[in-house]
């Protein structure tokens, strides 16, 4: 699949962000290694720390759905009412970077708009991440 159908995906989830409090729109698009595509956005609330980030939105949903093996993400960000191209590159937060880490690598692009964005390996955001094999007698 070409970056760019994951990247569109990931701006489009991002219209439907729930983010009246930051006013802070994300949006994410993971692929999986069978070419699922699991989208998700940022979901605020009043009580402000249960909010959850777009990236773990994706990732859980796709869990929900059977899905474990993942290739690539695409995250999109920034604040309401900018559309694409966007203003700044959103990068997963410290705790979307470990949730996705118990999954292994994938590709991390991080979007501005289909044309202009950067990748990355999971590894190079989270070095010596945390994972199942830590856990292991
Ligand atoms: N946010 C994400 O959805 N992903 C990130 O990686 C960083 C932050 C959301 C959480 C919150 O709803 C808003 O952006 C401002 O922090």
């Amino acid at each position: 699949m070409e970056d760019r159908t994951l990247i569109r995906a990931a701006l489009a989830v991002r219209e439907n962000a729930y983010a009246p409090y930051s006013r802070y729109r994300v949006g994410a698009a993971l692929l999986d290694v069978e070419g699922r595509i699991f989208t998700g956005c940022n979901v605020e609330n009043a009580a402000y720390p249960v909010c959850c980030c777009a990236e773990r939105t994706a990732l859980f949903g796709a869990v929900a759905q059977g899905s474990r093996r993942f290739s690539a993400i695409a995250v999109a960000g920034g604040p309401e009412g900018e559309a694409p191209p966007l203003s700044g590159y959103a990068y997963p937060c410290g705790v979307c970077r470990q949730a996705l880490w118990e999954f292994g690598s994938l590709r991390v692009l991080v979007a501005k708009s289909e044309e202009d964005y950067k990748t990355y390996l999971l590894e190079e955001l989270l070095p010596h991440g945390f994972g199942p094999e830590h856990l292991e007698g």
